[in-house]
């Protein structure tokens, strides 16, 4: 089952500028992928890219103007009604509250707003603000005023989840959040992903996304330019892994046997001491690495002080689809 579905999506905007002069702005060129049910899936990219359109177009905020986007099965255009039952929006996570009011008395209102009675729009409150950690440390009793960033993070949060909604669409969650408020709201989606939700985040930092996503579309200047699991991206993008060996004895002929079983793209050798270190770059895995490396060691009788295989980043291949397709752009 999908859990969403975007199908050649193109979204432009009009901007004026000053009397007659028309601006049109193509902030989304055919935009296609899909999310499977109960899946973390991270659209990444930078600035621009078209992250916050797609994301309104899926929370029925903004009609496209081509293509067609799905919701659990649900047209966004023509069944936005059951797409708007069944969704949880966070756009900006520090917008949204009244600021004298408690997180908690907050969250009444929107849940009276969202069809709930009083006393149940109470109780729901109360097991959003607990399932984001803002009911045990009693934050919810005191004025949004008083709230660190990290604190409105996790409400805006609570807020889309008061109606239980199966798919949650997360615009940018960890934006301006220091080290540790970001880690929490990242465990948070985790959290909340275990319980069978589709959860559609946006973000540009790699080392965040990496940790939570299942799957991840790359998009730059409207455009998908990758799509995949994290690791199939690294492999994909046929990222070099980076292998740093320290060896006693025939470091050369070593060197030759080992690009004779593996595809080595460049090679160093230098002297530390009696031993030598050797760097060689390869689009090898790991697995295949560790096995020829031993496998040549043994046959040529050399012993191994030390070896390090450097894993090639998500942060690599973000910035090799995102610089390819600039370079692209203006070529
Ligand atoms: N309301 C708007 N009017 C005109 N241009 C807009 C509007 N919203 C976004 N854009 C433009 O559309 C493009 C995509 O923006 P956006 O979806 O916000 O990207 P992202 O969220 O990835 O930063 C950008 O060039 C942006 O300037
Ligand atoms: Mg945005």
């Amino acid at each position: 089952m999908k859990g969403i579905v975007v199908e050649d999506v193109g979204k432009y905007y009009v901007s004026r500028e000053g009397f007659r002069k028309k601006h049109v702005i193509e902030a989304l060129k055919g935009v296609s992928f899909s999310v499977s049910s109960g899946e973390i899936h991270a659209l990444l990219g930078p600035n621009g890219a078209g992250k916050t359109t797609l994301i309104k177009i899926l929370a029925t905020l903004l009609l496209p103007d081509s293509g067609r986007a799905y919701v659990e099965g649900y047209d966004v255009v023509s069944q936005a009604r059951e797409v708007r039952k069944i969704i949880g929006v966070v756009l900006d996570v520090s917008k949204g509250f009244y600021t004298s009011l408690t997180g908690f008395e907050n969250l009444v209102f929107y849940g009276m707003l969202k069809g709930y009675s009083y006393s149940d729009a109470r109780k729901r409150a109360r097991e959003v603000l607990e399932l984001v950690g803002l009911w045990d440390t009693g934050a919810y009793s005191r004025p949004y005023y008083t709230y660190s960033l990290g604190m409105r993070a996790r409400l805006s949060i609570a807020k889309a989840l008061l109606t239980n909604p199966r798919v949650l669409l997360l615009d940018e969650p960890t934006l301006g959040l220091d080290v540790e408020s970001a880690r929490m709201v990242r465990r948070l989606i985790v959290d909340l992903s275990k319980e069978g939700r589709t959860m559609l985040i946006t973000g540009h930092n790699m080392y965040e996304i990496e940790q939570v996503a299942n799957s991840i579309t790359i998009m730059s200047s409207g455009r998908v330019v990758a799509h995949g699991k994290p690791q199939e991206l690294k492999q994909t993008l046929g990222l070099l892994h980076r292998v740093v060996m320290v060896v006693k004895g025939g470091a050369e002929g070593l060197v030759n046997a080992i690009r004779s079983d593996l595809n080595v793209s460049s090679v160093g050798i230098d002297d530390v001491g009696e031993a030598s270190r050797i760097v060689l770059y390869t689009r090898a895995g790991r697995e295949e690495v560790i096995q020829v490396v031993l496998g040549v060691l043994k046959k040529m009788g050399a012993s191994l002080l030390d070896l390090a295989i450097e894993e090639p980043t998500l942060e690599d291949a973000y910035l090799a689809v995102v610089r390819g397709n600039d370079s692209g752009k203006h070529g």
